[in-house]
């Protein structure tokens, strides 16, 4: 990889654009990137706001070390329309606001001040996925990933493919096929030689050969004692490829793992294991700042997704996203379905030429990436056609020969180009359901929706959403309904082993199109809100962890007499995986309340349910003459492992101010910080309407507004570190509550590549 300069700092930003300005530097505000060109209210905006053009300028000075040297800047990703000019001239453009591109800039540059205009069209141009019809998401334009200065000698390495062809024996075998970049088309001749490193430096396996034009292919074999990568022990290895040849060298390290995906009728396989697999679907936007947030804020997603949630799988529903993000999941071990862009419409054949180049941008970016284990390669809940499926898969396949497709679909009986039949099930919802004796279903059956009378590998991509869109502040009744509807697909998906498993919609609350969520913006969809903070319907997925890894014990209620219809808390739903909870009022009463097998027979840890023929409802007092304070106690065999107090009488107490952690890096990343609005015991108090005012100085900005309306609770903010590390200082100020004050530091985090 050519050596490679973080160019984020001092952009000058303005709106609009002329093709005059290409030619000397405008005025404009000082951004630096990743940047959000138009910064949205939390809701009720106008999503026309964005989609429209904007100017950003940054001078590259003239280097020695330019001088014979290919240059190029690299940007990771700009939405959605991008033209690069340098000193005037029109040197590239990229149409996709997802995947990276390079512009070349040797020839062009001079010796001086080099001045880049970056002309971002944030339009919906109706010739490019995912846009022509309507988007259930919002695509914010700016140049919102890194950008880099790239320079190498005339011919560098411009990709290698890892492939490890046969990861669960004994000796391993590794096979790196590296691509060059030879713009000026010389002839080529060389050697090439790679290195294999475990993640203490020790070399596991070396080689050499021949380069070539067309790059070179090295294979190791009989690699003894290399570990696999897991989801609980995701080991990762490097290569290194380093080329030389007479006039040019380049080198190249790439992370890689030892791991066997594969799904069969039989269910998803990991290193030959079957592992159900439940996940959800994430989008990369964030409040406010929408897809500009950087290595951190990325990171903390994936960390969310495995560790607050308890999920092993997420779909990057509807795009690739960040490589920080899939970094962090090779790191951590997540499996990732990741897909090209699109959403429900297929365009003409430009449109459908462009998605087959999405295919392509991404499955060259991310195929060594060990935690994608499948690509999606139809538009998602597109029609079925045939012949343009057939194009994807083919190059999906061409491209990899080693992961599996899937498209993402709705409808059933569809045509099967695909090495697995993925499929957004809503059949929960589809039909009223007004009491609870009625006989419903989590999930259809495999056969019947392929329609195929052979077994097929299956799995469900998305389901619940909009079929029950719940608000943080919603009734708790509703929540617990929501709660209920996410617990009936994973036990649909743990009772069959057809199914390999499912991916739920979705992981947080999102902006979207007015024709989209509840006319403020929102698609209230998330098992969390907007902030990440969860809702009862998140530990529905961590509840299913063995308690070994996290204890789950939330009571899905609030504790109030009168929240509920008609009053109280019955039927009584405790999200966990203690063996049993028992229930203690302050008079020394209990009540032991059991996982309810019977109505979740197929989940590891189904809820413990406390229905109210099942205790006499006196024992909590007579409605509107007294309501007691509770203890729930968890257990795991004897021992009581988690208690959760709740008070009778709840009493605004504490404004709790929580940052993901106490120092991120300076370079321009991003950290959030949660604000809870807590009672005397330490719980949320779900309805309080307050303001909070935030402050924040030091060497960090704040992202959004100044002040911010507590909701369900909490709200939440993001702040971003400004380039130098230091301390930052945060104040917030609420009515009725003593204020806080969070002291975080920004730290050098080093290498970013
Ligand atoms: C699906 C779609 C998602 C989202 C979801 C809401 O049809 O694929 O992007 O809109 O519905 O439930």
């Amino acid at each position: 990889m050519p050596h490679s300069d973080l160019f984020c700092d001092n952009w000058t930003f303005r709106e609009g654009f002329e093709e005059a300005w290409t030619r000397q530097p405008q005025p404009g505000e000082t951004v630096a990137l990743p940047h959000n060109a138009v910064d949205l209210p939390f809701d009720y905006f106008d999503e026309a706001d964005y989609q429209r053009m904007f100017t950003y300028q940054a001078t590259i000075p003239w280097e020695d070390a330019f001088d014979g040297q290919e240059v190029w800047l690299r940007f990771d990703g700009a939405m959605a329309n991008t033209r690069v000019y340098l000193n005037g001239t029109l040197l590239g453009q990229h149409a996709d606001g997802y995947t990276p591109f390079r512009i070349r800039l040797s020839g062009h540059l001079v010796k001086g001040e080099n001045l880049v205009t970056v002309v971002v069209d944030g339009s919906e141009n109706p010739d490019i996925p995912p846009f022509g019809g309507q988007i259930d998401y919002l695509t914010y334009a700016g140049i919102y990933r890194e950008v880099w200065v790239e320079r190498g000698d005339a011919i560098t390495i411009l990709n290698t493919k890892i492939e490890t062809p046969d990861p669960v024996a004994e000796r391993k075998s590794v096979r790196v096929r590296t691509f060059l970049d030879n713009p000026q088309a010389l002839p080529v001749a060389g050697n090439c030689r790679l290195t294999l490193r475990d993640s203490a430096g020790a070399i596991i396996g070396e080689a050499s050969g021949p380069l070539g034009a067309d790059g070179a292919e090295l294979r190791i074999e009989g690699i003894e004692g290399a570990s696999l990568w897991s989801l609980d022990s995701p080991v990762l290895y490097t290569a290194t490829v380093t080329i030389t040849g007479e006039g040019f060298s380049d080198s190249r390290t790439t992370q890689f793992g030892f791991r066997e995906a594969r799904f069969t009728t039989e269910g998803f396989k990991l290193n030959g294991e079957v592992i159900k697999l439940v996940g959800l679907n994430r989008h990369q936007s964030f409040p406010y700042v929408g897809y500009a947030a950087g290595r951190e804020a990325q990171q903390r997603d994936a960390e969310m997704v495995k560790d607050d949630l308890g999920c092993n799988i997420v779909r990057t529903s509807h795009y690739p996203q960040s490589t920080w993000f899939l970094e962090h999941c090779d790191r951590i071990g997540l499996l990732v379905l990741e897909e090209i862009p699109g959403w429900q419409h297929i365009g003409g054949e430009a449109w459908k030429d462009e998605a087959v180049r999405n295919v392509r941008r991404m499955i060259e970016r991310d195929w060594n990436h060990p935690s994608i284990i499948m690509w999606g390669v139809r538009i998602n809940e597109s029609v079925d056609e045939d012949p343009f499926y057939a194009r994807t898969n083919a190059l999906a396949h061409e491209l990899d020969t080693t992961r599996q497709t899937g498209g993402i679909r709705k409808h059933m009986h569809s045509s099967l180009l695909e090495d697995v039949y993925t499929f957004n099930d809503f059949v929960l919802g589809e039909f009223e359901r007004p009491n609870t004796n009625e006989v419903r279903r989590g999930l259809r059956e495999r056969d019947e929706v392929t329609g195929l009378s052979h077994g097929v590998p299956y799995l469900i991509t998305e389901y619940n959403g909009h079929m029950f869109p719940t608000k943080v502040i919603d009734n708790e009744l509703r929540q617990m309904e929501h709660v209920t509807r996410h617990l009936e697909v994973l036990d649909a998906a743990h009772a069959d082993p057809a199914i390999a498993g499912c991916i739920g919609w979705c992981m947080f609350d999102y902006n979207t199109h007015a024709d989209f969520g509840s006319g403020d913006r929102v698609c209230h969809h998330g098992v969390m809100s907007m902030f990440r903070e969860p809702k009862f319907a998140a530990h529905a997925y961590t509840s299913q962890l063995d308690p070994a890894r996290k204890l789950v014990m939330e009571p899905v209620t609030h504790w109030a007499r009168g929240e509920r219809n008609i009053g109280g808390v019955f039927p009584l739903m405790i999200l966990t995986n203690c063996d049993r909870v028992r229930m203690v009022l302050p008079n020394g009463q209990h009540v032991d309340i059991l996982p309810d097998r019977a109505r979740f027979p197929h989940l590891p840890h189904p809820p413990a349910i406390l229905r109210i023929d099942q205790i006499d409802e006196n024992i909590l007092g007579r409605w509107g003459m007294s309501w007691p304070d509770v203890e729930f106690q968890g257990f795991l065999g004897d021992e009581c492992v988690a208690t959760r107090r709740f008070s009778a009488k709840p009493v605004l107490s504490t404004l709790q101010a929580a940052p993901d952690a106490d120092s991120f890096g300076c370079d321009c990343q991003e950290m959030r910080v949660i604000l809870r609005a807590l009672d005397q015991v330490g719980n949320v108090t779900p309805f309080v309407d307050l303001p909070v005012n935030i402050s924040v100085t030091g060497a960090a900005t704040l992202l959004g507004p100044d002040q911010v309306s507590l909701k369900g609770g909490h709200t939440g903010f993001w702040l971003r570190s400004t380039g130098k590390p230091g301390p930052v200082e945060v104040m917030l100020k609420t009515p009725r509550l003593a204020p806080v004050s969070l002291t975080l530091e920004t730290t050098e985090t080093g290498e970013r590549a």
